[in-house]
């Protein structure tokens, strides 16, 4: 299958990675200036033989591209008109977390202080807006949608150290989750653009591990600080604690488990030097297939099989959007 990628300097420079070792051929992609391309296309040449076209426009890649695929990789502005107009192009479309975010224009003050004047569940009218467009944007029929959330994708090798110390997971009563991260520049690097960069990632699994939950908003508390943001909600019958973290020092903890069963994640390259993700708990480490690469591979299996959903996909992806939006505005900025 021909992949197309919008943005492929940042993380879609692994998107190439991971759809080429999966059998795919990058044929092309987006970037902002002809001297941004060019560096592109010499980093995806040795990253995996690229050789393809590129352009500044996606909207001109889409029309003069036999693509199958297309991966939205841009800054999340940008990602509703992209995942829109490739999905009415008939394309499949893999697109990163989170699933779309409005420009920082569009939204004057924090969130908390907005007024809310008719008390709806998501009451700033950007966002309300968005939400709406988004929906609309992912109702269709056809095209494959996928989220690049990819923590899902490390649910049966948690399962499995789960139950080897546990017994069977049955009743799930709490979701922990902490990602930090040693920060970015740009807008989504303090406050409530931490939530909104990091939270898609402890969202996604928790809507995983509970299908059938909805958030109790009344239980929401949400600690909005220049470095981290956290939340404890109810989730259906589960309490949920969600920690992201921005600009840490040392080494960054990624942990997660429900039922206080938790595990270190850590991402790095094994004795042969293939990206991989590895799980501890209790001292034992279990290596896995990289999560992304797992994602990527799970993707396409649902696009060659229609009974094989992607792990996030339009559904869930609208859910994750509707509870970063709804967590974060009953939440508080902390300045001090
Ligand atoms: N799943 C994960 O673990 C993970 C990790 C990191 C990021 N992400 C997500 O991936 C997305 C991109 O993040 P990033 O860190 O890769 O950002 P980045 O390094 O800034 O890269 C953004 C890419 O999009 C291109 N671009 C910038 N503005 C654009 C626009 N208006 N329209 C089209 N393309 C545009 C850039 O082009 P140039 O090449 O010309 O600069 C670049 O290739 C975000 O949604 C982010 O949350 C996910």
């Amino acid at each position: 299958m021909n992949v197309g990628i919008i943005g492929a300097s940042g993380i879609g420079k692994h998107h190439a990675k991971w759809f080429t070792l999966a059998g795919c051929k990058v044929t092309a992609f987006t970037g902002t200036t002809p001297e941004r391309c060019a560096a592109t296309a010499a980093l995806l040449r040795d990253l995996c033989g690229f050789g393809g076209q590129t352009y500044l426009d996606y909207r001109e890649m889409l029309e003069h591209e036999p693509l199958d695929i297309v991966c939205v990789c841009s800054p999340p502005e940008a990602h509703l008109n992209q995942i829109a107009d490739a999905l009415a192009a008939g394309r499949h479309v893999y697109a990163e977390k989170p699933v779309t975010w409005p420009p920082s224009d569009l939204l004057s003050c924090p969130l908390a202080s907005c007024p809310n004047p008719r008390a709806r569940s998501v009451f700033h009218p950007a966002l309300h807006l968005l939400l709406e467009e988004t929906r609309s944007a992912l109702s269709f029929s056809g095209p494959v949608f996928g989220l690049n959330a990819q923590y899902v994708a490390a649910r049966e090798a948690y399962r499995t150290l789960y139950e080897a110390e546990r017994g069977a997971l049955r009743h799930i009563e709490s979701f922990y989750f902490l990602l930090e991260s040693k920060g970015l520049s740009g807008r989504y690097s303090a406050f409530e653009g931490i939530w909104i960069d990091m939270a898609p990632h402890g969202l996604s699994q928790m809507i995983d591990w509970l299908p059938e939950g909805t958030l109790k908003p009344d239980t929401v508390t949400c600690d909005i600080g220049e470095e981290t943001t956290s939340a404890s909600f109810c989730y259906g019958d589960a309490r949920i604690e969600m920690v992201c973290r921005k600009n840490v020092v040392s080494i960054p903890k990624r942990r997660f488990g429900v039922n206080d069963f938790w595990v270190d994640y850590e991402g790095r390259a094994d004795e042969n030097g293939v990206y991989r993700s590895f799980l501890t708990h209790n001292g034992k480490t279990v290596m896995i297939d990289d999560l992304m690469d797992v994602s990527v591979r799970r993707f396409l299996e649902a696009i060659r099989r229609p009974e094989i959903q992607p792990f996030v996909g339009p559904q869930q992806a609208l859910e994750n959007l509707e509870l970063i939006m709804m967590i974060l505005e009953r939440g508080k900025r902390k300045t001090s």
